[in-house]
């Protein structure tokens, strides 16, 4: 029996590997690292480990499609409770990756090494469990703890490597840096600097930086055209230089856990800023206001890892629409730490100089006095009903 295991060389899916073995009967595991855009120490971590552990390892390069699905996300205005959703929207991209490289290589289960206290053990099995592949869950299933774990490491002398990645579970892709667990996990607990590594700390600088974007798509930044990834990259660093996109929160985990996260995601805070700034521009007021429950949908099934969901389809149909008209540029100031949107352009703006200055002249056959009437009826059923209403205190 063959099983297909996400691996990371992190603790968790190192003592999945012979666990694998002893708990559940298989011969053989085959280790799979996908590439969603971690630095490049994660793929060292990776394949150093499991040469140790002589694993037979498959890396797989998914950068693009998750910058895709990144980038759906930006049409989207996508966040959940304030994050850009970076782990959440990673994962359906590596789970599918895996699921191929198990059927091409015709295994029989396939493991990940979430807890199951998390989100991302949901996220990963509503994608395998469309396959007839076992599922299995060892640190779940056979509830280890960290301890466990390291103590188990140290035993069967397993390559594990101490550091930060010992105190820290640290999730990394293109879109968000996650840092979890430890103090971390306190509430009341002040992170130290050295969390970061993406975000400098803010200092007195500003620089001022032009996206363009294509029916709701980022496509250049100042000028230059840029492919997805390397865009999404080149704005984690600059704006990351400046500060911006770290969140520090509670988050409401989908077990109904209440949990303190920290996150970082430069481009993700631009872009978002930056795409919402031009949607104001291009809607009309009834479009941004319904889009925003359309956006919270989408948000909520993406954090569910449930991108497939048909729904998500027939959400994706209206925001689609709505994007054909969200083409042009926006201006960000990275300033004190915040990205903030100091300009936009666009053809399709729904903007008249005209009819929106102080300017009093008359524009076609609308005067100013125009407005009399609308003023005159403005909140008429309201003074009437409180009218009534002082008849009923009174008797
Ligand atoms: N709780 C977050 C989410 O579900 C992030 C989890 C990150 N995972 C990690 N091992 N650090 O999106
Ligand atoms: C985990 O618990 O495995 C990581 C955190 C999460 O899935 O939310």
């Amino acid at each position: 029996k063959t099983a297909a295991l996400a691996f990371s060389g992190g603790l968790d899916t190192t003592v999945c590997v012979p666990l694998l073995k002893e708990e559940y009967g298989y011969d053989e595991v085959i280790g799979v690292t996908v590439d969603v855009g971690q630095p490049e120490e994660e793929f060292e971590e990776a394949y150093e480990t499991a040469e140790a552990l002589d694993l037979e390892h498959y890396v797989v390069d998914a950068k693009d499609d998750f910058a895709d699905l990144c980038f759906d996300g930006v049409k989207a205005n996508a966040d959940y409770q304030g994050y850009p959703l970076g782990t959440a929207l990673a994962r359906p991209v590596i789970a599918k990756a895996i699921l191929d490289v198990a059927h091409e290589n015709d295994c029989d289960g396939i493991a990940h090494g979430c807890t199951g206290k998390g989100n991302d053990q949901l996220r990963f099995e509503a994608v395998w469990r469309e396959s007839d592949l076992e599922v299995i869950a060892p640190v779940r299933e056979l509830g280890l703890t960290r301890e466990w774990e390291i103590e188990y490491a140290d035993e069967k002398d397993l390559p594990v490597q101490g550091g930060k990645e010992g105190v820290w579970s640290i999730d990394t892709n293109l879109w968000s840096r996650s840092i979890e667990g430890g103090d971390l996990e306190k509430p009341d607990y002040v992170p130290p600097e050295d969390i970061y590594e993406w975000t400098d700390q803010p200092s007195d600088e500003t620089e001022l930086v032009e996206i363009e974007f294509e029916e709701g798509v980022p496509v250049a930044v100042d000028g230059d055209e840029m492919e997805p990834v390397e865009l999404v990259e080149y704005l984690n660093d600059l704006a990351g230089s400046y500060g911006v996109g770290r969140t520090d929160m509670m988050e409401d985990r989908m077990l109904g856990l209440k949990v303190r996260e920290n996150y970082e995601h430069p481009a993700a805070t631009t872009l978002l800023t930056a795409h919402e700034a031009l949607e104001q521009l291009v809607f009309t007021k009834e479009e941004r206001d319904f889009k925003k429950q359309v956006d919270h949908e989408w948000s909520q099934k993406a954090y569910e890892g449930l991108v497939n969901a048909p729904l998500v389809g027939a959400l994706e149909g209206f925001i689609d629409q709505t994007q054909q008209k969200v083409t042009g540029t926006v201006t960000i100031k990275f300033e004190g730490g915040q990205a903030r949107a100091v300009a936009r352009d666009s053809e399709y703006a729904v903007y008249s100089e005209e009819f929106a200055s102080f300017n009093t002249e008359a524009v076609g056959d609308i005067t100013q006095d125009d407005a009399t009437g609308v003023a005159k009826y403005h909140g008429f059923q309201g003074r009437l009903a409180n009218s009534v209403a002082e008849k009923v205190n009174a008797s």
